[in-house]
């Protein structure tokens, strides 16, 4: 009985003690930045989780929101209550369903439109343990989600950014990302998953992408940021079946930050001055990190941008560059 109590008392303190580390270090963005006069999207703003927490700042800062949502009751009452609180009217639902192009492409087609300028987008939705299948448009679903559908967005809203400058491009990777199998970018839309490796490599695409765009941008007053949220309480684990889910459940209650904790580095990267000289660089906890090692190949972001543009069939009129 002792020793059962011993040992309770021995996990406890060792909870207790990780959950303290986990918010002593924990670092927020201190920025004062104000965007009134400012537009912004922020895909995947629903209520409770990463992306309307960024939204939600963004709003008290005064900006314009579009929170680019596809579940559309869900957008509309994240921004009833964002305008509840903030008293911000300017904040707008936009549908967007990132497993498909052509609702990409009639998102940013509506935004080309009717919006005269784009300050900040964040590319912030993303999912996880999605069934292995294929999209309308034939490509492997998770992927589609996560990466290629942003790097659609970002191209064709992109002569928008360039017209606002300075304007800032924020991509919600992972730590996962350095995680997984070697990404062979040639076999990106025939690789077959096992465990997490889709996700993993949704992630790592994220970061290349976000270097090859930073080259790209050069020269523009157009930055671009990748970064690691935290590990959040959020959803996005509610995908999990059987044992993996009871973990992952097990471990966020434990261990994991709150919604606004994990926000901060999404609104670090994107209201920050001072920091468009890391244009391309990956950030986590607010602040510059080393890229992770499997991000380092500048051929695999080149080659994995000019297959991306394949893949989401971009055309010369729709190409920025
Ligand atoms: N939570 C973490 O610990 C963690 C760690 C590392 C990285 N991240 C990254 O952080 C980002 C935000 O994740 P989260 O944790 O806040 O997850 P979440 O609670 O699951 O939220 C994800 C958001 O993406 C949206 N979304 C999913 N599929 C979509 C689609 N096909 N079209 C449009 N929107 C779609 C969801 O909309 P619905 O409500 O309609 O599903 C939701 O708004 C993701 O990119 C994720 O990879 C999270």
């Amino acid at each position: 009985m002792d020793l059962l109590l011993i040992s309770v008392f021995i996990l406890a303190a060792i909870v207790a003690g990780l959950k303290i580390y986990t918010k002593l270090t924990l670092r927020t963005c201190k920025s004062q930045v104000c965007l009134v006069g400012k537009t912004a999207i922020v895909t995947g703003a629903n209520c409770g989780i990463i992306g309307y927490e960024t939204a939600l700042d963004f709003a008290k800062r005064g900006a314009k929101v579009i929170l680019a949502c596809r579940n559309i009751s869900k957008a509309q009452e994240a921004r009833r209550k964002i305008i509840e609180e903030t008293h911000n009217h300017k904040i707008f639902v936009r549908v967007i369903d990132l497993a498909s192009f052509e609702s990409v492409r009639a998102f940013a087609e509506e935004i080309n439109k009717t919006e005269d300028r784009l300050d900040i987008l964040v590319n912030n939705a993303g999912a996880v343990g999605l069934e292995h299948k294929r999209t309308v448009d034939g490509r492997p679903l998770l992927m589609q989600v996560n990466y290629f559908s942003s790097f659609l967005l970002t191209n064709l809203l992109l002569n928008l950014l360039k017209k606002s400058g300075p304007s800032r491009i924020v991509n919600v990777s992972s730590l996962g990302a350095s995680m997984g199998s070697k990404l062979d970018v040639n076999n990106i839309d025939n690789f077959v998953p096992r465990f997490n490796d889709d996700y993993y490599h949704s992630k790592l695409c994220n970061v290349l992408f976000t270097i090859e765009l930073a080259k790209k941008l050069q020269g523009t007053s157009v930055t671009t940021y990748s970064l690691h949220p935290g590990f959040v309480e959020t959803e996005i684990f509610h995908n999990f079946h059987g044992i993996m889910k009871v973990l992952f459940m097990i471990i966020v209650k434990l261990f994991s930050m709150t919604c606004e904790e994990g926000a901060q580095t999404n609104i670090y990267c994107s209201v920050t001055q001072g920091i468009e000289k890391y244009s391309g660089e990956h950030f986590d906890h607010c602040r510059k990190v080393d890229r992770y090692k499997n991000a380092t190949d500048p051929d695999l972001a080149k080659n994995l941008w000019k297959k991306s543009e394949e893949l989401v069939g971009l055309t010369p009129e729709e190409n920025p560059f």
